[in-house]
């Protein structure tokens, strides 16, 4: 697996995404993704899923015969418990519910105004310190909040997780992550379903025997982007990792980047953060 380096981390370049994945449906993908070559889970304590894919790792290095150092663990504390105490036991949660005693990678899911970004920082790089987070970062932040955060932190922020496809025009805040050595983590690389099937991502893909799905993460990877896409199916899990063996034109690249539109995002915040 290839990996994009940031701030001292090595991110396995394609990831896994749970959002919604629930019980055994969510164990087996995350086996399976495993088994198939996957070396990069995300989750986080909102998904409600953190047993199921910590139950899912574990099987799945032992069938794989795989250290637990081969793969890299992602999860986040959502923007309602960004205060010291309340991050720290949703952090503590989420470790006893992986049954890990660190994490890869911690992440502050969604910002929030009403708490103090030094505060959520401080309790954060904490847990760097003490080794239950190999590396920080956030999530869902702006060019503003991004400038402030790497002033604040003490531990270096190594990515920031946003959405990003073809069909959204994120050039801004790519550039200011770059800027600071941050990666980019991309939620909802397929735009929730909006990737699959779409013409021009569908004829660029014939043209190298892949589907549109391929080419929308191709697309990303090309960029140092780091995808996580969702799927349980093995058919779909087996695709998305396979995007390492073509490579799309400069041509091809600027007619995807055309796709972008205003009002392209598919996720709304969860709450309506009012930062200038
Ligand atoms: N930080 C944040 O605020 C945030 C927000 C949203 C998401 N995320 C993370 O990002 C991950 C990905 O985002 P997402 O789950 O919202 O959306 P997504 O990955 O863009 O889309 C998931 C959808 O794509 C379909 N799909 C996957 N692979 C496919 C393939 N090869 N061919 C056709 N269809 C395919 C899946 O259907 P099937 O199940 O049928 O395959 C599913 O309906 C999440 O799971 C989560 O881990 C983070």
């Amino acid at each position: 697996m290839d990996v994009v380096e940031a701030n001292g981390a090595k991110i396995p370049a394609i990831g896994l995404g749970t959002m919604t994945l629930k019980g055994a449906v969510c164990v087996e993908a995350v086996k399976t993704a495993l088994r198939l070559g996957y070396r990069h889970i995300d989750t986080a304590e909102r998904y409600g899923n953190e047993a199921e894919v910590g139950e899912g790792l574990q099987q799945g290095l032992r069938d794989a015969g795989l250290a637990r150092e081969d793969v890299f663990v992602t999860t986040k504390v959502y923007h309602d418990k960004l205060a010291a105490a309340d991050f720290q036991r949703s952090f503590d949660d989420s470790l006893a519910k992986l049954k890990l005693p660190w994490v890869d990678l911690l992440l502050i899911h969604w910002p929030n105004p009403a708490v103090p970004l030094e505060e959520t920082l401080g309790v954060l790089c904490k847990a760097r310190r003490e080794g239950r987070a190999r590396h920080v970062g956030v999530a869902n932040f702006t060019t503003t909040l991004l400038e402030r955060a790497t002033k604040l932190a003490s531990e270096p922020l190594v990515t920031n997780q946003i959405e990003v496809h073809p069909f959204i025009n994120q050039s801004k805040v790519l550039a200011a992550c770059r800027g600071r050595g941050l990666a980019v983590t991309a939620y909802c690389p397929l735009a929730r379903g909006k990737a699959p099937g779409n013409a021009v991502l569908e004829r660029i893909g014939k043209a190298h025997g892949k589907s549109s799905s391929q080419v929308a993460l191709r697309y990303l990877v090309e960029q140092g982007i780091v995808p996580i896409p969702r799927t349980a199916n093995p058919d779909h899990l087996a695709a998305n990792l396979a995007v390492f063996d073509f490579k799309l034109s400069a041509a091809e690249m600027a007619e995807i980047g055309a796709l972008r539109q205003a009002g392209g995002r598919v996720v709304d915040p969860p709450h309506a953060p009012k930062w200038d």
